[in-house]
C-alpha cells in the first residue's frame, strides 16, 4: 500500500450518524441531522460516559440545545434515513413548517428531550460545557463552530441489541447504522453506498 500527502479532511474515517432531538418551547419535537460526534470520559476513576457534539453555523439546533441544555442524539440507521437526510437538508431557521414530517417519538426517560423509537440507541445528554471554536479566528465569511461537551445522562436501546447469545456482528446487522464518510455519501458499514445527500428525503 502506498500512502500519498492528502488534503486535510476526515474522509475514510468512519464516524455514524445521529439525529439531535429537542422540544420547542410549545412541546413541538425538533430534530437536525448531525456527523461530528465522538466519544470521551468526563472526570477521573469512576467518572462518566461523555459526548462531544460539534455544531457549526447558529442553527435552529443549536438554539434549542442553548435554551434546554439538553438534547437527545439517535443514531441512524437505514430505515430512518430518508427522515434523517431531510432532517440534515432543511434548515429549521429557515423553514417554520420543517417539523411536519416527524419519526415515532418518544419521552426521554431521564431528560425531557424527544427520542425516536425508530432508531436502535438514543442518548439521553445533559450539557456540561460550551466552548467556542472560532474565537480570535471569526472572518466575515466565517461563522461560528461550538463544542457542546454533554454527559450521557440516559441510553435506550433496542433490546435486540442486548441479547449477548447473538455475534457482535449479527446483532450490528439488525442495528443497521448509517455513516457519511466522504463525498456527500451515504454508506452503511457492510461496503454498499447507499445514496448521495438530498437524495433518500425525495422519497418521503
Ligand atoms: C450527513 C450530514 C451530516 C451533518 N453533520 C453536521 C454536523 O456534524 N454539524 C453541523 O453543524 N451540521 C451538520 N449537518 C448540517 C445540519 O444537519 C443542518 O444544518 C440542518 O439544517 C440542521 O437542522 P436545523 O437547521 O433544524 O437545526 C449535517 C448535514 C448532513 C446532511
Amino acid at each position: 500500500m502506498a500512502k500519498i500527502k492528502g488534503e486535510i479532511s476526515n474522509d475514510f474515517c468512519p464516524q455514524a450518524l445521529y439525529l439531535y432531538g429537542n422540544y420547542e418551547e410549545d412541546g413541538t419535537p425538533h430534530f437536525g441531522l448531525f456527523c461530528w460526534y465522538g466519544w470521551c470520559w468526563l472526570g477521573e476513576g469512576n467518572g462518566k460516559l461523555g459526548v462531544m457534539a460539534c455544531i457549526g453555523e447558529e442553527k435552529r439546533t443549536k438554539d434549542l440545545i442553548r435554551r434546554t441544555g439538553m438534547f437527545s442524539a439517535n443514531l441512524v440507521n437505514e430505515p430512518l434515513l430518508p427522515l434523517a437526510d431531510y432532517y440534515g437538508c432543511v434548515s429549521g431557521r429557515d423553514v417554520p413548517d420543517k417539523m411536519k414530517r416527524l419519526p415515532t417519538v418518544e419521552r426521554g426517560q431521564a431528560l425531557d428531550v424527544p427520542t425516536i423509537a425508530e432508531s436502535p440507541v438514543s442518548l439521553e445528554l445533559k450539557v456540561v460545557k460550551e466552548e467556542s471554536l472560532s474565537k480570535g479566528r471569526l472572518g466575515p465569511e466565517c461563522s461560528e463552530s461550538t463544542l457542546f461537551l454533554c454527559e450521557v445522562v440516559n441510553v435506550t436501546i433496542d433490546e435486540r441489541l442486548t441479547d449477548k447469545s447473538l455475534p457482535v456482528i449479527e446483532r450490528m446487522k439488525l442495528s443497521q447504522p448509517v455513516s457519511s464518510m466522504a463525498e456527500e455519501a451515504y454508506v452503511n458499514f457492510f461496503g454498499q453506498e447507499l445514496a448521495k445527500w438530498g437524495e433518500p428525503m425525495k422519497s418521503l
